[in-house]
């Protein structure tokens, strides 16, 4: 082998200089490749409490553990030798399209992870042209996010209350400020344990006290955001501080059963999901009681611990009632790869939880942005080396669920 010595002329082009024109946290979140990589900017960026209000799971983590590990089950089998150039990832979501296979789920105290909290979501969901569900619990108004980002799909929460007329009010105005499904989340007979926010005391607003002290110094853009913004309050609620798990206890009603399906029905006049169903027999019960799509979910593991993952429910429930109704799953999602499965396992569509809110917590808006962007290519990028150009397709592939 012939050397010689290096010549600057060469050399100098393949040092990268760090493009000026992005800002620190915007090349920090273009280095991310994995909805895991930017978790690991969320945890630098917000506070422990927040972080684990987020990342934390009921209990032992059980329920959680089983969502995620299920999508290491997922086997392919790929076709080869088709044209996948090009790459539609539309599919029809309760009587409109959205132009990825998943949706932004609702989930509570959105602006404690970010203040920019659930306009920035909206906006990065519009955008995208997917849908975004707000929570019962959210931080900003059903109206004043509508107002923020009317173009976005929104969808609306609800969690029914003890007092059934803070439930009609809610329907009644999430119906008057344009949003065209309303999500029934039927897994919260009453709050779930969850030991990390237990051990931080978790409350809403969040409490100020000498530790803070030391964490505003090594978070401080958090808590520059959050003292200089509107305080944190469940903005569709009035007089709702104090422990989070009284709040949650207060607010759901154990008396709720699919009898009261017909008085939601009444006061809610567009598409109704039920969210948190976990096992055939309710599946066939709610699509029996007439909704129009149901959310195999167990809440992101947050409330009972050791049940079974939605995934693995999957193919059972589709094969019996997915012909009638819209069948959807969430929890443990981490990846494009993970959207296509479930697809192919018989999900119309799938919600994110998590992996936005990491987004939020890691960059604002700009990480949700980043989290979709990554998510999206990862579907893209799956459905051609599966060689299913088209959702109609991904629903045609051979897929199934390695045995344990
Ligand atoms: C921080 C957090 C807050 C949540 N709040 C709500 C909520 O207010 N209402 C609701 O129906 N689901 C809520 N969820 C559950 C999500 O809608 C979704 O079912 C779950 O996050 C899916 O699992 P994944 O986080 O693994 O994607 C919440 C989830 C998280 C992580």
């Amino acid at each position: 082998m012939k050397r010689r010595l290096p010549r600057p002329n060469e050399v100098l082009p393949l040092i990268g200089a760090p493009d000026l024109r992005t800002s620190p946290l915007q090349r920090r979140l273009s280095r991310c490749a994995t909805v895991m990589d930017v978790r690991a900017v969320a945890r630098r960026r917000v506070p422990r409490a927040v972080f684990d209000y987020v990342d934390g799971a009921a209990m032992s983590g059980t329920s959680l553990r089983r969502s995620r590990d299920a999508f290491r089950r997922v086997e392919f089998t790929p076709r080869v030798l088709r044209d996948v150039s090009t790459v539609d990832t539309r599919v029809e979501v309760l009587g409109a399209t959205n132009a990825l296979p998943f949706l932004l789920a609702p989930t509570g105290f959105t602006r404690m992870m970010n203040a920019a909290g659930e306009p920035a979501v909206a906006r990065v969901a519009a955008e995208r042209g997917i849908a975004y569900g707000l929570s019962t619990l959210g931080t900003t108004s059903i109206e004043d996010l509508a107002a923020a980002v009317p173009e976005c799909r929104r969808w609306f929460q609800l969690y029914v209350s003890r007092d059934r007329e803070i439930a009609a009010d809610l329907m009644h105005r999430a119906q008057a400020a344009g949003c065209d499904t309303l999500i029934l989340t039927v897994d919260t007979a009453v709050g779930g344990i969850r030991p990390r926010e237990v051990r931080h005391g978790l409350t809403i607003p969040p409490r100020l006290h000498l530790g803070t002290l030391a964490d505003m110094a090594t978070h401080p853009s958090w808590w520059f955001d959050a003292l200089t913004t509107e305080p944190l309050a469940f903005a569709n609620l009035t007089s709702t501080s104090g422990p989070v798990g009284d709040l949650l206890t207060r607010m759901f009603d154990p008396t709720v059963t699919l009898a009261d399906i017909p008085w939601i029905r009444e006061h809610w006049q567009g598409s109704l999901v039920v969210k948190g169903i976990q096992s055939v027999a309710d599946a066939e019960l709610a699509t029996e009681a007439g909704v129009d799509g149901i959310v195999l979910s167990n809440h992101g593991g947050r409330q009972l611990d050791m049940g079974a993952a939605p995934l693995e429910l999957l193919p059972d429930v589709a094969a019996r009632v997915g012909e009638r109704v819209e069948v959807y799953v969430d929890g443990g999602v981490m990846s494009g790869a993970d959207v296509v499965a479930a697809v192919a396992l018989g999900a119309r569509g799938v919600l994110i939880g998590r992996a936005y809110l990491y987004g939020l917590m890691a960059g604002g808006e700009s990480g949700v942005a980043r989290v979709v962007d990554i998510l999206e290519k990862e579907v893209r990028v799956t459905m051609q080396l599966l060689g299913a150009p088209t959702i109609s397709d991904v629903r045609q592939a051979q897929v199934r669920l390695r045995p344990v």
